[in-house]
């Protein structure tokens, strides 16, 4: 039971104070036994926790049953009065649907802190865990809950925490909706009193919207308080944002509830999956470089390595993949500086189209008769390494491994199975679906110098049955799916894999902690992008935010955009290309390798720096951001409009958290700026025409 700097237990008060950059958190042990949360907010000292102790904000008199309870508790069990939203409710053997829980005892471990609650009648544990990130101001949360009894107990709703916001006037809540093609869009609306509910009960995290939000007082880029939660969880979740009409504000984060029924043995336990909160009093701006920290030092694989430029073969051939034509498509790659080249969708079995071959992860003989080697070795000749594409949890009904094991997949006995984009969900609640999927990802990977997956997923759970224990697939598929990328990348820990969300929006920080970057939307029009980049910039660095320059007319939407707009856009994060380059003309592909040659250049600024949004200095038609290198030495600044109106040429920007004594040169023209100059008054940027973009790359003179 020793203190670390960032988790203090004050005895006298029996009370946990918890600090990082930034923030504290603090909650004590009611006398009642019960956790009663105190606060959520800016850095307090030991001393301030008597004072949140005498602020009882329970204090009603006798109506006290009308207000909402939750906002008072660190961990709302379903049982008693508590009728607002709760965080955790389970059934008994006997019947007993009401929990009664109280402290047993604490444990801290360095920037941990577990806390022990017991219920006063059954043998059943809530271990509340709080684990600081000291230097990004995070604080990571989960529940293990544990029976210990003789009998099971079926967990009905299981939120990995609750979070009480303090009491403010008015809310406005920031998350990121959307749907197929049109992900990530930035959403932002004032509060009523009521409740706002943002899911996915598909078993994948969908399109519809992250599960993250932001909650603030009224903040701007650079001003005001914002609270934000994120869920490690690549299925079905739920984030409730629970307003009061008296201005508090309580958010429960976890699991879905939506047709669970998770049974713990008697002596077994689970542990939900991690959210983390972020606090700030320094408006978006922070809360977004939070984030972004966050991911790279505790989520993301190989966080320091910089992501190479792809090429990706998707658009070029879709399911017409051939040898020949991706060895043109390789030696055009190269020749722009691909440093990876994926061949996707269509390259296995029988995948001539949609209707057949997935689940089947060997070369369709008829293209590739001695497998996939001598294409991926052609490719490393040509200087880059050699990715595929895969859809491990779906299997096509005409395919070898749904004849061989029709039992593998999702579906009640007695209802008809629902086909989504021509495929079945494989149950990888399974163990010997997943030792299957295991052993053929490790045959693919061996029989050929793989170094990348792209991993994907087109389709949501259904019908809820493994056909052996149909008691909860919405868990038991996520911690499959984990588990079985956790082993493939043991066995083979140079590959790198891609999480390709736009077929099930799976950007989470759970599949982030497993895959090197994602790819967050089909839609590869390069203005549309714009909107989607600027939401998933939100919550996630751009380390992991892959964009292909396509061909133009795109195939989504047919619109023309010019070839530098369509560069510029996708430079914003990881570049790719992905547009046919075989009918791309010379003066195409010239112009292609120099935005190449110039997004190595400045790609460690644009990958690892820290983000600006430049919104409130861009007229409604146009987006604007930029970039500043980890080390302050190099700024991107990228501007695009649509079309310019009026006799406006340029757009004024002006530029945030530079040091104002240091002088930036323009890379291009040789201009030489103060940082007071392009914080005050601004960096002046041309937008001439229509889908006008420029990107001006300044360094720090020495
Ligand atoms: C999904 C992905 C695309 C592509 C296709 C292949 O739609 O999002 O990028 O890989 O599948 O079928």
């Amino acid at each position: 039971m020793t203190d670390s700097t960032a988790i203090r237990h004050l005895p006298d008060h029996d009370a946990f104070l918890l600090t990082g950059s930034g923030f504290s958190y603090a909650f004590a042990v009611g006398a009642d036994g019960s956790l009663r949360h105190l606060h959520w907010g800016g850095p307090l000292g030991a001393s301030d926790v008597a004072a949140l102790l005498g602020d009882d904000a329970r204090d009603f008199g006798s109506n006290t049953w009308s207000h909402p309870r939750a906002h008072t508790e660190e961990l709302v069990q379903h049982g008693g009065r508590r009728l607002d939203e709760t965080a955790l409710k389970v059934e008994f053997a006997d019947g007993v649907r009401a929990l009664d829980l109280a402290y047993a005892g604490h444990r801290i471990a360095g920037d941990e802190l577990a806390v022990t609650l017991t219920d006063r009648h059954y043998p059943f544990d809530a271990v509340l865990s709080y684990r600081v990130r000291p230097d990004e101001g995070v604080l990571e949360r989960r529940c293990e809950l544990v029976n210990r009894g003789e009998h099971p107990v079926v967990v009905d709703r299981a939120a990995s925490a609750s979070w009480p916001l303090p009491w403010r006037p008015r809310w406005e809540a920031t998350w990121l909706a959307g749907m197929y093609a049109a992900e990530t869009q930035v959403t932002r609306r004032a509060l009523g009193p009521g409740r706002l509910v943002l899911e996915s009960r598909r078993g994948i995290p969908g399109h519809a919207a992250q599960p993250w939000l932001a909650l603030d007082a009224g903040a701007g880029d650079t001003t005001g308080e914002v609270w934000s939660v994120a869920l490690a969880w690549s299925g079905s979740w739920r984030l409730v944002g629970e307003l009061a009409f008296d201005g508090r504000l309580h958010v429960t984060a976890g699991v879905n509830d939506y047709d669970l029924r998770l049974p713990l043995a008697p002596g077994t336990s689970w542990t939900t999956p991690v959210v983390a909160g972020v606090y700030t009093a320094a408006g978006h701006d922070d809360l977004t470089d939070r984030w972004h920290r966050y991911e790279r030092r505790h989520v993301a694989p190989r966080p320091d390595t910089i992501r190479p430029v792809l090429y990706n073969s998707w658009e070029a051939t879709f399911f017409d993949v051939r040898p020949e034509s991706q060895v043109e498509l390789a030696r055009r790659a190269a020749g722009l500086g691909a440093e990876l080249f994926v061949v996707d969708d269509g390259w296995f079995a029988g995948r001539d189209d949609e209707s057949a071959g997935i689940g089947d992860w060997t070369p369709d003989a008829r293209r590739f008769p001695d497998g996939l080697a001598p294409l991926a070795e052609e490719v490393h000749r040509l200087g880059m390494r050699f990715g595929v594409w895969v859809e491990p949890e779906s299997v096509s009904p005409d395919s070898e491994l749904f004849r061989a094991h029709p039992d593998w997949i999702f579906q009640w006995p007695t209802r008809p199975r629902t086909l989504a984009r021509q495929t079945h969900l494989l149950a990888l609640s399974r163990p010997e679906v997943r030792d299957h999927l295991v052993t053929a990802l490790d045959g693919l990977l061996s029989s050929a110098p793989i170094d990348a997956l792209k991993w994907d997923l087109n389709r949501p759970l259904t019908e809820a049955s493994d056909g052996v224990d149909a008691s909860s697939p919405w868990i038991a598929q996520v911690e499959g799916l984990y588990e079985v990328i956790d082993r493939v990348r043991a066995l083979h820990p140079g590959v790198w894999i891609e999480s390709c969300a736009s077929g099930g929006g799976r950007a989470d920080l759970g599949i982030m902690s497993r895959t090197e970057w994602t790819w967050p939307s089909d839609n590869t029009d390069a203005l549309e992008r714009l909107a989607i980049q600027h939401g998933y910039l939100r919550a996630h660095s751009p380390h992991t935010m892959m964009a292909w320059v396509t061909d133009s007319p795109t195939y989504l939407t047919k619109r023309e955009i010019p070839l530098r707009f369509r560069f510029h856009s996708a430079m914003c994060g990881l570049l790719g290309i992905g547009g046919n380059l075989a009918t791309w003309s010379t003066d195409e592909l010239a112009g292609a390798a120099e935005h190449v040659t110039r997004y190595k250049h400045i790609r460690t600024t644009v990958q690892f720096g820290t983000v600006r949004r430049l919104d409130a200095d861009a007229p409604d038609d146009v987006t604007a951001l930029s970039y500043q290198a980890p080390d302050g030495g190099q700024l991107a600044v990228f501007a695009f409009a649509p079309s310019v109106r009026h006799l406006r040429r340029t757009v004024l920007l002006r530029l945030r958290d530079l040091d104002p004594a240091a002088v930036y040169v323009d890379a291009d023209t040789g201009a030489r700026h103060s940082g007071a100059l392009l914080m005050h008054h601004g960096l002046r940027v041309p937008l001439v025409g229509d889908y006008a973009s420029a990107l001006v790359v300044l360094d720090r003179a020495p």
